[in-house]
């Protein structure tokens, strides 16, 4: 069995931002923020989570996280401008904070998602295999490219096939768009209870039984590999943190 670790010994120092859209709701920003978050957590990287949704569920996630004696991960509200303190005091992150997760609601306003949009080195946009959903989100990308471009943002953006049940031919009209843009298709990850189970104890899939989680596990592989590989500013080594480990 193939088991896959992030490894101590080159982790970097410097911050990384990833920020999860999409504006539908349910199509797996949160479930992909708090893994991602759980992810670099366990690894030893002190991480953040940075949640504008009002309804705080990354936010709720971590509160879980706290009284389970998992390696801790910061929570910050972004979803409201606060009265009394400036917005960068707001957001601030503690010292040396390595990885920062950006999870965002549904229906973000522009105001919102122009500030989200400058805080991150990468943007990821989980779709689930619905026909609405698809097409809902060939619209997102085009205006979320239109954003980046006015603010001069030139980042990596990669879509994550969530909620999959089988090999699905319905997103080849999305995946031809996008070809066209030269954004990615990273990963497929399957429908699964292991992602329900593990919110509701405020970890992620990577911290449950690795046997359990394997089909899990190797689906997430691409996706880390592609953050790996695109997070800027680090060293050639710091951009290397991942490792399969055979045992
Ligand atoms: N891969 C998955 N397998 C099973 N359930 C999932 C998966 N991804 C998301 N879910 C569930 O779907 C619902 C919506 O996901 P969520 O991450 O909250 O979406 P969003 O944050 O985009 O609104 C949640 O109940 C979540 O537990
Ligand atoms: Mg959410």
């Amino acid at each position: 069995m193939t088991i896959y670790r992030i490894d101590e010994h080159v982790k970097g120092k410097v911050m990384q931002s990833i920020l999860l859209l999409n504006a539908k709701g349910g199509s797996g920003k949160t479930t992909i923020a708090t893994n991602l978050a759980s992810l670099y957590a366990q690894a030893g990287f002190k991480t953040a989570v940075l949640d504008y949704d009002p309804q705080g569920s990354s936010h709720y996630w971590g509160s879980l996280r706290e009284n389970c004696g998992r390696p801790p991960v910061h929570l910050i509200d972004a979803s409201h401008k606060r009265t009394g303190i400036t917005r960068a005091f707001q957001l601030k992150t503690p010292p040396d904070t390595e990885r920062v997760i950006i999870d965002t609601p549904a229906g973000i306003s522009r105001d919102l998602l122009r500030e989200a949009v400058d805080r991150a080195d990468m943007i990821i946009i989980p779709v689930t295999p619905s026909p609405i959903d698809i097409h809902a989100t060939a619209g997102f990308v085009r205006e979320l490219m239109l954003t980046l471009k006015t603010r001069a943002r030139n980042i990596p953006i990669g879509i994550i096939a969530n909620r999959t049940r089988q090999k699905m031919p319905i997103y080849q009209p999305l995946e031809k768009f996008l070809n066209g843009l030269n954004i990615p298709f990273l990963a497929s990850l399957s429908d699964s209870d292991h992602y329900i189970d593990a919110s509701a104890c405020g970890i992620g899939i990577h911290e449950m039984d690795a046997k359990l989680t394997a089909q899990e596990r190797s689906e997430w592989m691409p996706l880390i590999q592609w953050v790996d590989e695109n997070l800027p500013h680090a060293t050639s080594t710091e951009n290397l943190p991942l490792r399969a480990a055979a045992n």
